[in-house]
C-alpha cells in the first residue's frame, strides 16, 4: 500500500478569457491505508485533483510524492471508478474485467484475479451476466471489482455511488464498507455527499474553489451503520462547515 504527499498543487484553466484556478495551493497528506473523503460543491476541483493525482493532467505547479512499502517512488498504480460504471455492454462481467487486466495479466493469474475481485465485491456469481442483467449497485460493484483486480496500490472513486438512488446509495455504503475491511486500500473519495464521506472515511476535507479550507478526522468505529452514535452529529458540522455557517476547524 501507499501513502501519498501532496505540496503546492496549481492548476489553472482558462475558459473564454477567463482565468479559473482549479487546484490553488493544495498540500495534503494521505497515510498508507487511509481513507480520505474529498467533498465540496460542483465546480470546487474535485475532479481536477483526482487527475492529477492519477498523473491524467500535469499540474503548474506542485508536487505528489508517493511512499511504497519499502520507501519513495516514483509513481503508483492506480484504480479509478466513476459516477457510472463505464462498463462494455458486449461483455460479460469477466468479460469486463479481463479488458482492464489486458498487458497486466492473462491466463490463470488473471482468472485468479478476476475470481478474487468478484469475490471482495460479493459478485462470484455474476462472472456470467451481462451488463444489462445488473442493477445500478451491482454495476457499480463490479466495476469497483474492475478497479480491484489490477491491483492498485491507490484508489480514486470519483463520485461513484452518486448515480444510484438513495436506499441503493444507502446499503452500498455498508457494502463498501466491509469490503474495505477485507482489502484495505490507500483510498481518496471524491463525493458531495456528506453523510456518504462520514460512513466511510477516516478523514473528510472540505474543497473550495480549489483550496482545502478544512480538514476533519472521524473518529468513529469501521464499519459504521447509518444510525451509528455520533454519525449524525459528524454530517452536521461537515455541513455546516461546507455551507460556510459556522466556523471550520482546521
Ligand atoms: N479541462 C478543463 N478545461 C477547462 N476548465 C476545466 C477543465 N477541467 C475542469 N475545469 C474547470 O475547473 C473547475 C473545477 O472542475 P472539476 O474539478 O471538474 O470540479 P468538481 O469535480 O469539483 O465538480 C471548474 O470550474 C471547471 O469548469
Ligand atoms: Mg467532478
Amino acid at each position: 500500500m501507499y501513502g501519498l504527499t501532496i505540496t503546492g498543487l496549481r492548476r489553472r484553466f482558462d475558459i473564454s478569457g477567463r482565468s479559473i484556478d482549479a487546484l490553488d495551493g493544495i498540500d495534503l497528506t494521505i497515510a498508507s491505508g487511509e481513507l480520505l473523503a474529498v467533498v465540496g460543491h460542483s465546480g470546487c476541483g474535485k475532479t481536477t485533483l483526482l487527475h492529477h493525482v492519477a498523473g491524467l493532467q500535469r499540474p503548474d505547479a506542485g508536487t505528489i510524492a508517493f511512499e511504497g512499502p519499502d520507501g519513495p517512488a516514483a509513481s503508483a498504480r492506480f484504480g479509478m471508478v466513476f459516477q457510472e460504471p463505464r462498463l462494455m455492454p458486449w461483455k460479460t462481467v469477466r468479460g469486463n474485467l479481463e479488458l482492464a487486466l489486458k498487458h497486466i495479466a492473462s491466463g490463470a493469474e488473471a482468472e485468479s484475479r478476476i475470481a478474487d475481485a468478484l469475490e471482495t465485491v460479493g459478485l462470484a456469481a455474476f462472472a456470467d451476466a451481462w451488463p444489462h442483467q445488473l442493477s445500478g449497485g451491482m454495476a457499480q460493484r463490479v466495476s469497483l471489482a474492475r478497479a480491484l483486480c489490477r491491483e492498485p496500490d491507490i484508489l480514486l472513486l470519483d463520485e461513484p455511488f452518486g448515480a444510484l438512488d438513495a436506499l441503493t446509495r444507502s446499503r452500498i455504503h455498508g457494502e463498501f464498507a466491509a469490503i474495505r475491511l477485507r482489502r484495505p486500500l490507500t483510498t481518496i473519495l471524491v463525493t458531495h455527499d456528506i453523510a456518504e464521506a462520514v460512513r466511510l472515511a477516516d478523514r473528510v476535507a472540505i474543497m473550495q474553489a480549489g483550496r482545502l479550507t478544512a480538514v476533519f478526522d472521524i473518529d468513529l468505529p469501521h464499519p459504521r451503520p447509518l444510525a451509528a452514535p455520533g454519525l449524525a452529529e459528524e454530517v452536521a458540522t461537515i455541513t455546516a462547515a461546507v455551507l460556510g455557517d459556522t466556523i471550520s476547524q482546521a
